[in-house]
């Protein structure tokens, strides 16, 4: 995939459909995080169910500056090795392209003492802030000081304390961040209102099944007590399937499909969008690792409001492909985003497209449906909107091009190749 690349879209309009099956990958936000975890072991471990994203190549591009090997030794199964870690900075490069960057934050300063980063760039919804990392380090013994443009942390008797740390919003992944750097602090750390996301429960998981002493899974209360470097040996991590992937390809289904099944998903991860899209009207059969959906009733889908919110509330990622879908339901919808101030800048895109949106404020637009959407050149700023335009481009008439779709293919693998196998007229144009 090349950073320029774009998706040229056929419409189905009203008279094709959607059809067949699409398998779901495992999850981006929580392999990420679980890769970055090698910086705590001092061997090895293997990951499967590993999608091929870019944000992949992004890790494996930190990596390397980091001395960790990461090989692909089976389709989607890696093996990671971080016995040869060798430095404590994380290279602008990778870092300015993805968020996740600053999950290595942790772990490296808790396995060094030292570290150097620079702000972590990613997807354009918000100013994207770093406060909650940065102050707790602090409270573990961390001194820091910002010079051009790059966090220099060093921690007294190189040894992170462990400490009693309240997060101000329950930060992904700040979460992540300081429980990797619990895990090798001295003493116990607490950390009280931490985020409850799937991905941070499937990290814990991992984390205490190789040796480390991780209390509260899936609460919003962790203790975890510091220790030495963990072990991988002969330890597997199976990637968890992606809820966002899931939604996406649900909502999808919803508006295009005679008949989608979606697998190797868990519903449970995504029940707030089940529940909202069975009360719109949405036909679905809804099976332990599958999902069964068709979009026979979308002429009387009912309007719903959405209000983005921590899990297991509504999503922020699945805000933008949800609104696509409130374009075609009947009634006015509110869409509070409050996660992200940045997150909402999709709209106008959407209106050229014939949508009704009202922007309220930088949080709230009314959506008015059903309406009619043409196809348009589009261009999406972050991962979950590029797949949004995807959605919007399909439920289109006639044609319209995708541009940019590197962020695209940051979280979806190969997208236009499975879309195509279950009837989307969708062709990569290299750039
Ligand atoms: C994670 O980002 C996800 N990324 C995002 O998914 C997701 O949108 C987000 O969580 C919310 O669910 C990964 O897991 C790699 P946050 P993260 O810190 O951790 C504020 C995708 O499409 N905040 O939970 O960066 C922040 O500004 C991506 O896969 C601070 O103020 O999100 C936001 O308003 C996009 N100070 C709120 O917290 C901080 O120090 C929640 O952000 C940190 C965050």
């Amino acid at each position: 995939m090349m950073e320029k690349d774009k998706f040229k879209i056929q419409g189905l309009g009203r008279e094709k459909f959607l059809s067949g099956k699409i398998k779901v990958n495992g999850a981006k936000n929580a392999v990420l995080p679980v890769l970055a975890s090698c910086v705590l072991f001092e061997d090895s471990f293997v990951a499967k169910n590993v999608p091929a994203i870019e944000d992949l190549n992004r890790l494996n591009e930190i990596f390397v500056d980091l001395g960790i090997s990461m090989k692909e030794i089976n389709t989607g199964e890696y093996f990671v090795n971080a016995e040869n870690i060798k430095s404590h900075e994380i290279k602008e490069e990778a870092a300015k392209k993805m968020r996740a960057s600053i999950i290595f934050s942790g772990p490296i300063l808790a396995r060094f003492g030292k570290l150097i980063f620079p702000h972590p760039g990613g997807c354009v919804i918000g100013a994207r802030p770093i406060d909650i990392f940065l102050e707790a380090f602090e409270e573990m013994g961390a001194k820091i000081e910002l010079k051009d443009e790059k966090y220099f942390i060093e921690v007294k008797g190189a040894k992170l304390k462990g400490a009693e740390i309240f997060l101000k919003i329950p930060s992904v992944t700040a979460t992540e961040t300081l429980i990797m750097a619990g895990v090798l602090a001295e003493g116990k750390t607490v950390l009280k209102n931490v985020a409850l996301e799937p991905e941070v429960t499937s990290l814990i998981e991992w984390l205490n099944q190789c040796g480390a002493k991780i209390k509260g899974a899936g609460s919003a209360f962790l203790e975890i007590e510091g220790g030495s470097l963990l072990s991988g040996k002969n330890q597997i991590y199976q990637t968890i399937p992606d809820r966002l992937e899931t939604g996406s390809f649900l909502i999808l289904g919803a508006l295009c499909a005679s008949d989608l099944e979606i697998c190797n998903c868990n519903p449970k991860d995504l029940e707030i969008i089940i529940e909202l899209l069975k009360d719109a009207g949405v036909d679905m059969i809804v099976s332990k690792n599958s999902i069964r959906v068709n979009c026979k009733n979308r002429k009387n889908y009912k309007a719903f409001n959405i209000k983005t919110h921590e899990y297991p509330g509504f999503p922020t990622d699945l805000q933008s492909p949800m609104t696509v879908f409130l374009t075609q339901a009947k009634g006015e919808a509110l869409v509070f985003e409050t996660i992200f101030e940045g997150r909402l800048n999709y709209i106008e895109d959407l209106v050229n497209m014939g949508a009704d949106i009202r922007m309220w404020d930088s949080h709230r637009v009314m959506v008015k449906g059903p309406r009619k959407l043409k196809g348009k050149e589009l261009e999406g700023p972050d991962i979950r909107t590029g797949f949004a335009f995807v959605i919007a481009a399909l439920v289109a008439e006639n044609e319209s091009m995708i541009d940019n779709v590197y962020y695209i293919d940051r979280g979806y693998e190969e997208i236009e190749k499975r879309l195509s196998a279950i009837g989307a007229e969708i062709k990569r144009i290299k750039n």
